[in-house]
C-alpha cells in the first residue's frame, strides 16, 4: 500500500529511536516534517525532545538515530544539522518510483482513517423567515468543505443544520400575518423579509402588539393548530429559498440535514429538570442558570448560561444544551463540531464545558468551535449594498456569475450551454475560494477583481491549470496507464513529483487544524510547481519514455487538482 512520505518515515524513526534507547516513541512524537530548505526534503525533528528525557546532547541522539534508521532505498542523504535536525533527501529513483504507485492509487496517496469516528458538524443554520444573508455564507462553504474532507478521510459524517425555527420571530411573523389579512394569501421568500421589518417594527414601537407576539409563541409552544399552520408555511417558503441557495453553491445539504431549534422543543423541560436535580443549574433571580469556573465577564461577574429565563421561557442556551446532549447521547458523536461566526467562541465554550460537566459529553468525545471572522467590504467594514443594507446572498451570488459570464463572453467557439456552466463554475468557485483560502480566523475582504484574477491564487486560476493538464492529456491521444514508469531526470520534475507526493499531508493537515486555507495553499503550489515543470520540461514535444513519464506526471497532477478542488466543494469545468 502507498501513503505518506512523512508517515513512512515516522514509523522507521519509531523503530529507530526503539532499537536505539530504551524509551517509548509514538508516531506523534517522531515530528517528521516537510522541509521548504533547498536540498532537503524531511525533516525529523524527535532528537532535541528526546534529547532532554535522555539528558545526552542532542547531536548525539541524532547520530544515534541515524545509526539505527533503516531506510532502505528511500534516501539519498541523511545528514544530522545544527542542534540535531535530522536532514533527510530522497533517492530520485525511489521518488519516481514512489510517484508511479501514487499515480495508480485512486485515493492518490491518503490512507482511510484506521480509527473511523462519527463526526456531527453543525453548519449553515440560518435563520428561518429571513433572506439568508452574507453572514450565513461562511458556516455553509467552510462546513461543506469540511464535510468533504472528513468523508474523504473515512470518517462517518452527520450534517446538522441547526436552522433557526422557534421563538419570538415567529410568534411576531405569525401574529402579523394575521393582524394584516396575509395569512389567505401566498407568500414569497422578499414578501417574508419585508413582513419580517413589519412585524419588528411593531414590536418595537406597539406593546399591545408584542404582548400578543408573545402570547403567539406561547400558543405555538403548546401547539395551537392555526398557530401551528402560519408557522408551517412560513418554514415551508423559507426552505424553498435555502435550498434554492444550497443548489446554487453546490452545497451537499438536504431536508434530511435539518435539525432545527423546534426539534430540541420537547426535550428543554428535562434538560432543565435534569441540571437543576444534578446541581448544575441553579436559581439566579427568578432565572435558571448555569454558571461555570472560568467564565466571568466585566468586573469579575460570572456570565451564567440561562436555561430558563425569568418569565419562564426557553432561549438559544436552552437549545443549545438540549442539542449538545443529543449530539452526544443520542446520535453518539465522537467529534462534535459547531461552524459558526467566532463572536459565539464564548456561547460555545460555556455550553461544551457545561455538557462535560453534565456529563453528557465524555472526556473521549472532542468538542470544537470552529470559529470565523467576517467579510468585510473594501472600505474595511463589514459588507453591504451601495445603499447601506445587508448583502442578501443570492443577489451576491447572481452578481459573481454574472461577472464570471464575461469573463467567457470571447469563448464564442464554445456552445452557450457549455458557457454557462463554465460561468457558474468560476463565478461560484471564485466566492468559494476567496472565502476557503483565507485563514478562516481572520476577517477578509470581499474584492471581486482579486477573486476573478487569472493570475493569482484564485478559483480561476486553478481551474484554467486544471483544464490546460487535461487538455494536455487529451492531445497526446492515449494517456500513459495509471502506475507506468516515472524518471525524475530534471529538477523541475523532482520537484513536481515531490509536491504531488504531498498531497496526503495536506489533506491530514486541513483536517487536523480544520483550516480550509491549507488545503487551498497545497493546491496553489500545486499549479505553480507544475507551470514550472511544464515551462522546462517539453512534454508533447518529447519522445519515447520521457513524453510517457511527462504525461504520467501531469494526468496524475491532473487527478490531484481535481480532488482537491472537489474536497473544497469547487467545481472543475473540463475546458475554459
Ligand atoms: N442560527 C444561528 C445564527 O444565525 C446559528 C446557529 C449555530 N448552531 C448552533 N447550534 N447554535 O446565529
Amino acid at each position: 500500500m502507498v501513503g505518506d512520505i512523512g508517515d513512512d518515515l515516522g514509523q522507521r524513526v519509531v523503530a529507530a529511536v526503539g532499537a536505539a534507547f530504551d524509551v517509548a516513541c509514538t508516531i506523534e512524537d517522531a515530528v517528521v516534517r516537510p522541509s521548504q530548505r533547498e536540498g532537503v526534503d524531511y525533516q525529523v525533528n524527535v532528537a532535541m525532545a528526546l534529547a532532554k528525557r535522555l539528558r545526552r546532547p542532542s547531536r548525539e541522539v541524532a547520530e544515534s538515530i541515524v545509526s539505527h534508521l533503516e531506510l532502505d532505498n528511500m534516501a539519498e542523504t541523511v545528514v544530522v544539522a545544527g542542534p540535531g535536525f535530522i536532514n533527510i533527501t530522497l533517492s530520485t529513483g525511489w521518488l519516481g518510483e514512489h510517484t508511479s504507485r501514487l499515480a495508480a492509487d485512486s485515493r492518490l496517496g491518503y490512507v482511510l482513517a484506521t480509527d473511523p469516528q462519527r463526526v456531527i458538524v453543525d453548519y449553515s443554520s440560518p435563520n428561518m423567515a429571513k433572506e439568508m444573508h452574507v453572514g450565513h455564507l461562511r458556516s455553509t462553504i467552510i462546513g461543506d468543505s469540511l464535510v468533504r474532507l472528513m468523508e474523504f478521510a473515512g470518517h462517518e459524517v452527520i450534517r446538522q443544520n441547526h436552522i433557526g425555527d422557534w421563538g419570538t420571530p415567529f410568534g411576531m411573523l405569525v401574529e402579523h400575518l394575521i393582524d394584516e389579512g396575509l395569512a389567505e394569501r401566498d407568500f414569497s421568500i422578499s414578501d417574508l423579509n419585508l413582513f419580517y421589518q413589519q412585524a419588528r417594527t411593531k414590536f418595537d414601537a406597539d406593546e399591545d402588539f408584542a404582548e400578543r407576539a408573545r402570547t403567539r409563541v406561547v400558543a405555538l409552544q403548546a401547539g395551537d393548530p392555526a398557530t401551528l399552520e402560519l408557522w408551517n408555511r412560513l418554514l415551508t417558503e423559507s426552505k424553498h429559498h435555502i435550498e434554492a441557495v444550497y443548489a446554487l453553491l453546490g452545497v451537499r445539504l438536504n431536508p434530511d440535514d435539518y435539525k432545527g431549534e423546534s426539534t430540541y422543543q420537547p426535550w428543554l423541560n428535562d434538560v432543565s429538570d435534569e441540571l437543576t436535580r444534578r446541581g448544575i443549574a441553579e436559581d439566579s433571580d427568578g432565572a435558571l442558570c448555569v454558571f461555570l469556573e472560568g467564565f466571568t465577564g466585566r468586573e469579575d461577574q460570572p456570565v451564567p448560561l440561562i436555561v430558563r429565563k425569568r418569565d419562564g421561557g426557553f432561549g438559544y442556551d436552552a437549545t443549545d444544551l438540549a442539542t449538545i446532549r443529543y449530539r452526544a447521547q443520542d446520535l453518539k458523536g465522537d467529534h462534535l463540531i459547531y461552524v459558526v461566526g467566532s463572536p459565539q467562541a464564548l456561547h460555545f465554550a460555556m455550553i461544551f464545558a457545561a455538557a462535560r460537566k453534565a456529563e453528557w459529553v465524555s472526556p473521549e468525545t472532542t468538542t470544537t468551535h470552529v470559529g470565523f471572522g467576517s467579510v468585510l467590504g473594501e472600505d474595511g467594514r463589514m459588507l453591504r449594498t451601495r445603499a447601506g443594507a445587508s448583502l442578501k446572498l443570492t443577489d451576491l451570488l447572481s452578481e459573481a456569475v454574472e461577472r464570471a459570464s464575461a469573463l467567457v463572453a470571447g469563448r464564442t467557439d464554445l456552445p452557450e450551454e457549455e458557457r454557462e456552466e463554465i460561468a457558474r463554475a468560476v463565478g461560484i468557485g471564485a466566492v468559494k475560494y476567496a472565502d476557503l483560502s483565507s485563514d478562516r480566523e481572520k476577517d477578509y475582504v470581499f474584492d471581486w477583481d482579486r477573486m476573478l484574477a487569472m493570475d493569482g491564487n484564485t478559483a480561476v486560476y486553478l481551474q484554467y491549470a486544471l483544464a490546460r493538464i487535461r487538455s494536455i492529456v487529451r492531445r497526446a491521444g492515449e494517456a500513459p496507464p495509471l502506475g507506468s514508469p516515472v524518471s525524475l531526470t530534471e529538477p523541475a520534475e523532482r520537484d513536481l513529483a515531490l509536491r504531488l507526493a504531498r498531497f496526503p499531508d495536506a489533506v491530514q493537515t486541513t483536517i487536523t487544524n480544520l483550516q480550509p486555507h491549507r488545503m487551498a495553499t497545497y493546491l496553489f503550489d500545486l499549479a505553480t510547481t507544475f507551470s514550472s515543470f511544464y515551462e522546462n520540461c517539453p512534454v508533447l514535444k518529447s519522445e519515447g519514455q520521457v513524453r510517457e513519464s511527462r504525461l504520467a506526471l501531469a494526468a496524475h497532477t491532473a487527478a490531484v487538482l481535481e480532488r482537491g478542488l472537489d474536497l473544497l466543494g469547487i467545481a472543475a469545468p473540463e475546458r475554459l
